[in-house]
């Protein structure tokens, strides 16, 4: 018997200090619809995910609740654990940095790395924000003096520390990134982490000895070690690497696929891939970083409170929709908006409208014009051609969107046939053949639809586990077809003479509005409405014409580089892309926006504006934004909208 390939991927492993939220849940339903893809594509596939459970925040926390900080976070993983059953998680581990298992493969690395030399002594002293447990260099605070990644104050502190030679790996790690292009995707965080390593890599401090909720040292009992370099290597112990049983590390490892959002891809993409050069072990094959999930007032995050409980999501709408949901909306390596409206719409179009519907007019149609039976006719249709062509064409170009963790696009590919067999119902009208009796061509008709619908069930099953049993269950066919793989693709798979059971609607349609008017009423508000618009604005400039305005070329770009403008707190220097062209903006809004959360945006130009020198950067052109001194946002078009386009 051969052996069946591998396939290795990890979420990050996430910190037990509150509830998650579904931006977190967003990483885990990904690499699990990855998983299922997998392992319908023939792969031994392997999902771990975990906790991070140390560190000092995590026992500050436990003090405020008066409690162990491993018995605080016993309770938090355990509710972890049951979201992740909930969102139908189907994970091979579950690493928790507490473990033993765990915590003897960091110190074994430890000292490995200490003892040849890679590991030294020294004195640390910096900015420390105790949030983010990260230490600051002066030039790398905020405006205000304050964190540059949460906007806490900071401590200055100081102490005896041990520092990891990152330096020494730079060359290195550049050469590897050269000889391995497709290791940091997408394409354009790969650009900025050579930026930052081109810069120079500075040693990195990985021990503390200021508290100890942590794994010690293991030849220097008063330090523990540094939260990352613990955490990274959760992704080789729960492997088993250098125990008793190392089958799985000798299975598994190197990883395919390192999964998780933009704001850890540093760690993830230079300390590790470092550690591993130093500890003499192969690095993973992909690190691969999604945008994030953004609430109108920006990234949810747990420290701002606009946080969306995925239990309470799942129980109102249902896991299959919001699992369908997450990968639908995020554009691969974009940031995605949330709303609960923009939920509603995905379920009433693409899953009601476009899904759901297919589903029911077919089986609808099968009863009423054939009985209830499924069987292709002898004579056939113009239609059927294309249709059946699309639906060979579909698993292909799948695949190639899901080799690349595009699982956005892969969807797409899939609805594109779903899209085509709607259209096919209504170029063939079947109740018309009915109607003039054509019952061959009809029997064809249906029976192209129950096939299109059992091809489309069998591609989607990774995304929405459960649909498809219910799909199976209206098509009429059985229970074992539920975990069908891609060796059951074929054309021709649809038993013929199989007698159909019509059931309700797969996606009921949400009438949102009539929601809302109700969910209002109930929380009646007295507040007067304005009288008009109008009102509301005051001229703040004199009327032009419309000529005026025309004279004005605004454009859609694309941000695909961003850094702050050294010594000038407000400005942002921006490398956009206006249809082929590149060019650098300097832009007024580094108080808003931290540089890498503008990267992948679309945001509007003004393209004619005479180009200016800022701080000796010549900007040519200048980027939109609204707001205040206070708060402001950028414009921002949609993805479908690429750049170059006029905007009027
Ligand atoms: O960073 N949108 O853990 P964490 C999309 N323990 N994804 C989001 C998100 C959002 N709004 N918010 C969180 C840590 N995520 C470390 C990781 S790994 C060795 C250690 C997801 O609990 C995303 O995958 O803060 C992000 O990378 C992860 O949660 C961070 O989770
Ligand atoms: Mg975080």
């Amino acid at each position: 018997m051969t052996e069946k390939p591998t396939f290795y991927i990890t979420t990050p492993i996430y910190y037990p200090s509150d509830k998650l939220h579904i931006g977190h849940a967003y990483t885990t339903v990904a690499a699990d619809a990855m998983t299922r893809y997998k392992r319908q594509r023939g792969f031994d596939a392997y999902f771990l995910t975990g906790t991070d459970e140390h560190g000092l925040k995590i026992q500050q926390r436990a003090a405020e609740a008066g409690q162990e900080p491993l018995a605080f976070v016993d309770g938090i993983v355990d509710g972890i654990q049951k979201l992740w059953q909930l969102l139908d998680i189907d994970y091979s581990d579950f690493i928790r940095t507490t473990e033993k298992r765990h915590e003897q493969v960091v110190q074994r690395l430890f000292k490995q790395i200490y003892d040849q030399g890679d590991i030294y002594k020294s004195e640390y002293s910096g900015w420390y924000c105790t949030p983010c447990e990260t230490f600051f260099t002066e030039h790398q605070l905020a405006e205000g003096h304050v964190c540059p990644d949460c906007g806490r104050p900071v401590q200055m502190a100081q102490e005896e520390s041990y520092f990891f030679k990152m330096s020494k790996y730079a060359d290195r790690w550049l050469e590897f990134i050269e000889a391995n292009p497709d290791f940091i995707q997408p394409e354009s965080r790969r650009n900025e982490m050579i930026n930052f390593v081109k810069q120079g890599l500075e040693d990195l401090c990985v021990s503390r000895t200021t508290f100890d909720w942590g794994i010690k040292v293991p030849f220097d009992e008063k330090h523990v070690v540094y939260v990352w370099f613990d955490a990274l290597v959760n992704y080789i112990s729960a492997l088993g690497v250098g125990s008793e049983d190392e089958s799985k590390y000798q299975k598994y490892w190197p990883a395919d696929v390192h999964l998780m959002a933009k704001d850890i891809i540093r760690f993830h993409a230079i300390i590790w891939p470092i550690i591993l050069m130093a500890a003499g072990l192969p690095l993973p094959k992909k690190v691969v970083a999604h945008g994030w999930l953004l609430m109108q007032d920006g990234k949810m995050s747990k420290s701002k409170g606009n946080v969306v409980d995925p239990v309470v999501l799942a129980e109102k709408y249902g896991v299959d929709a919001i699992r369908f949901f997450l990968l639908r909306e995020m554009a691969y390596g974009m940031d995605a908006n949330y709303s609960e409206e923009a939920l509603v719409n995905c379920i009433n179009i693409d899953l009601a409208n476009d899904y759901g519907n297919l589903l029911s007019r077919t089986t609808a149609m099968i009863e009423k014009f054939l009985g209830g039976v499924v069987a292709p006719g002898s004579e056939g249709t113009d239609f059927d051609a294309e249709l059946l062509e699309l639906a060979a064409q579909t698993p292909e170009a799948m695949a190639k969107y899901m080799d690349k963790v595009d699982v956005a696009n892969a969807i797409g590919e899939v609805w594109k046939l779903v899209a085509k067999a709607n259209k096919y119902i209504d170029d063939t009208a079947p109740w018309t053949l009915n109607k003039n009796g054509e019952v061959e061509k009809l029997k064809t008709v249906m029976y192209n639809l129950a096939e299109v619908l059992r091809q489309v069930t069998i591609l989607i099953s990774p995304v929405m586990p459960n649909v498809a049993a219910k799909v199976w269950q209206q098509l009429g066919l059985s229970a074992e077809a539920a975990g069908q793989d891609w060796t059951a693709l074929g054309w021709g798979g649809f038993p013929a003479g199989t007698k159909i059971c019509r059931g309700e609607a797969l996606f009921p349609r949400i009438d949102w509005e009539a929601a809302q008017a109700a969910a209002a009423a109930e929380n009646e508000t007295t507040e007067p409405e304005a009288e008009t618009a109008e009102a509301l604005v005051e001229p703040v400039k004199p009327e032009i014409s419309i000529e005026d305005f025309e004279r004005i070329d605004l454009r859609v770009c694309q941000v695909i580089a961003c850094e702050k403008v050294k010594k000038a707190d407000k400005l942002l220097q921006l490398t956009v892309k206006v249809g082929a062209e590149e060019r650098t903006v300097v832009s007024g809004i580094a108080k808003f926006y931290q540089p890498d959360e503008l990267v992948g945006k679309q945001l509007v130009l003004v393209a004619n504006l005479k180009p200016a020198k800022l701080r000796g950067i010549e900007s040519r052109g200048m980027i939109l934004a609204a707001g205040d001194g206070e708060n402001l946002r950028v414009l921002q078009v949609p993805a479908e909208i690429g750049p170059g386009n006029v905007v009027r």
